[in-house]
């Protein structure tokens, strides 16, 4: 079999240091599809995915929870495994990096590096970060901060061995300007190219002493120091092909990979050591390097100081585990930062599943049981409207979704099956089936839409099954047909007329239940980091529903006038914890506001933010200040946060 059949896909191998949350989830939710995807096009698969279980993180995250490492990680492991089960990813193998087969690969490549002399040793003296666990220079630390992850850092003087990654700058540099596809997507590109062509590229610390750090990889050639862990974990991506492919005899035939799927934070070590390692070790360089953006939970960076870290597990059980993998690819282009926020999440489940998708097979099914006795009726002649459906979904199969998969552009190929939705769903409401089904005459009429809303449903599923698999296989199931997704499906076979007219359908429960918005953000976020640790009792917990409000029309709801409104400037309201005086400006006129924000805000953090007002309430006096307005915020008696938004808008702009 040649490479070009084959398809090889890892993610980052996550560190044991906590459970795993959404960052986790979307990238290897992404590679999942990507795995799906090829194997129904008929390549032949390796997804890899796994942990990282060395070095100081692991270590520091053990000798907390008060156990030795290795009890820490094995605790710790089958979280990951499971969600991975929970989630449905297909992964062919998990790698852990205390894998004994991956340790002596680490260490023939170490020693097959120190036989070649490219690797020293040296002293060293810099400015050592031990959450990153990197050295940094005098001017990187200027303010004696990390400049990553802005933790003090400490003044470390030690030996230890180098990889001579320097040597290999410029031919890194013309195989990045070679290949347009390595490092993806172009912006980050750019960004390591750029960052290559400025300056010198350094050796790399490969060691770390034992006395300082004991949880690693032992040097083969001096006991006394273990392995700096990303020079050993970012050997998984070759030492798991050695013992962990099912075909013990295929070894490195699956090497180079072809995607490692990233976070952006770690392309350096992926498109830089990673890449000057393979030249070192004369192996082929991946074939694309593809580092996404990151996830902000309601506007704020995930931490678990925030606590609002959010729990894929219970994103799972909350909405759905389609729902879930859906939402992350749909939500934000692949490559770029997104905000992830429950609200998003509903509208997207109620509007493009259950309005969308789920109603069209929900409708279709309804019909061909009430009308045809449950059994796919014969289509008859197909007029216009059916060729238009026929030719866009074949279009869809064939040719967008390939597309944009291909590109790793999922959310466009979301849109692209979503659109081929839209249209099989006007394709009912024009052709009226509910209505032909009550005229004889048009019972012929009445077969061919409803087999072609049948056939339809059955393409979609095939569109859907990389990001959805469960859903494709119910809908297959539901509409009585055998899913083909076990087996290989190339492009060729993707055909319009699959649907088998006299088969009986299995109409079942709601495939998209809509999602009532009550539910709350405080039970979804993590509640435990390490296992043996009790839980965090400081979480907030979730309140108890509230009574449903009133409905109202929307004519009531537009006589709210809401408008964006920049501040101008803030100042505490005397005498009180909680209100703050603002002057707003609206463009054309100027308003003070009196806001009850102070417990979340400092008034000079308000100063310039852009936020939404109600502008036409009557004016009231709090604490005998008037208020012209009210702000919007998130939250209830307590403030969480005020309502801004992401674009450049003009004070005074309306708000509907
Ligand atoms: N162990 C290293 C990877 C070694 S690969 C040879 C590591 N592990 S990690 O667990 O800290 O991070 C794993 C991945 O999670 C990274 O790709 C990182 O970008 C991703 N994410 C962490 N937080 C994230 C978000 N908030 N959003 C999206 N992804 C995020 O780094």
């Amino acid at each position: 079999m040649s490479t070009s059949d084959r398809f090889y896909v890892t993610t980052p191998i996550y560190y044991v240091n906590d459970v795993p949350h959404i960052g986790h989830a979307y990238t290897t939710v992404a590679a999942d599809v990507l795995a799906r995807y090829w194997r129904l096009r008929g390549r032949e698969v390796f997804f890899l995915t796994g942990l990282d279980e060395q070095g100081q993180k692991v270590q520091q995250a053990a000798a907390k929870a008060g156990i030795d490492p290795q009890t820490h990680c094995d605790k710790l492991a089958p979280q990951f495994e499971n969600l991975w089960r929970k989630l449905n990813i297909c992964n062919d193998a998990f790698i852990r990096t205390t894998d004994a087969q991956h340790k002596q690969v680490v260490q023939r490549y170490l020693q097959e590096l120190f036989d070649k002399q490219l690797i020293y040793k040296a002293d060293y003296s810099g400015w050592y970060c031990t959450f990153d666990e990197r050295f940094w220079t005098e001017k990187d630390v200027a303010d004696g901060l990390c400049p990553d992850c802005k933790r003090p850092v400490e003044k470390l003087s030690e030996h230890n061995y180098f990889f001579q990654m320097g040597q290999y700058q410029d031919r890194l540099i013309d195989h990045i300007k070679r290949h347009d596809q390595f490092i993806r997507p172009e912006s980050r590109r750019n960004e390591v190219l750029g960052f290559l062509q400025s300056q010198k590229l350094s050796d790399l610390s490969i060691s770390r002493p034992k006395s300082r750090l004991s949880w690693g990889i032992e040097l083969p050639f001096d006991t006394a120091y273990v392995t700096y862990v990303w020079f050993d974990a970012l050997v998984n991506y070759v030492s798991a092909l050695e013992y962990l492919p099912r075909e013990k005899s295929v070894g490195h035939g699956w090497w180079p990979a072809n995607v490692h799927l990233v976070g952006k934070d770690i392309l350096t070590t992926h498109a830089v050591y990673w890449s000057t390692m393979l030249m070192a070790l004369n192996l082929p360089l991946p074939e694309t390097i593809f580092a996404h953006g990151w996830w902000t939970v309601d506007g704020e960076k995930m931490s678990k100081s925030r606590g609002n870290v959010v729990d894929p597990n219970k994103m799972a059980d909350e909405f759905g585990v389609d729902a879930f993998r859906y939402f992350l690819l749909r939500e934000v282009p692949f490559g770029q930062d997104g905000d992830f926020s429950l609200t998003g999440m509903i509208t997207r489940i109620n509007s493009d599943l259950a309005n969308g998708l789920g109603n069209l097979l929900s409708r279709t099914l309804t019909l061909i049981e009430r009308t045809q006795g449950g059994v796919i009726p014969p289509p008859g002649i197909c007029g216009p409207a059916e060729q238009e459906l026929e030719q866009a979904a074949i279009s869809l199969l064939r040719e967008g979704l390939p597309h944009h998969l291909e590109q790793l552009e999922f959310n466009r190929a979301l849109e692209a099956i979503w659109h081929v939705v839209q249209l099989a769903n006007q394709y009912v409401d024009k052709t009226a089936p509910w209505t032909l089904a009550k005229d004889e005459r048009d019972a012929g009429r009445l077969k061919t839409v409803l087999y072609t809303m049948g056939e339809i449903l059955r393409c979609l599923s095939i569109a859907i099954y990389a990001v959805m698999p469960k859903s494709a296989q119910t809908i297959c199931a539901q509409l009585g047909v055998a899913d083909e997704f076990a087996q290989t499906l190339p492009i060729g076979r993707m055909r319009w007329g699959g649907l088998t007219p006299g088969t009986a359908i299995r109409k079942g429960s709601s495939l998209f239940p809509r999602i009532d918005s009550k539910i709350q953000g405080a039970k979804l976020v993590t509640e435990s980091s390490v296992p043996s640790q009790p839980t965090v009792s400081s979480l907030p917990t979730a309140p108890p529903a509230p009574p449903a409000a009133p409905q109202i029309t929307i004519d009531e709801f537009m006589k709210v006038q809401l408008k964006m409104a920049k501040i101008l400037s803030a100042e505490r309201v005397p005498k009180s914890e909680k209100l703050i005086k603002l002057q707003v400006s609206l463009g054309a006129e100027q308003r003070q506001i009196v806001a009850g924000i102070g417990k979340k805000y400092e008034p000079d953090t308000l100063v310039g933010k852009t936020i939404v007002i109600v502008a036409n309430l009557k004016p009231a006096k709090l604490m005998g200040i008037e208020s012209q307005g009210m702000v919007l915020a998130a939250g209830d008696a307590d403030v969480r946060g005020l309502l801004t938004i992401q674009e450049e808008v003009d004070p005074g702009t309306k708000v509907k």
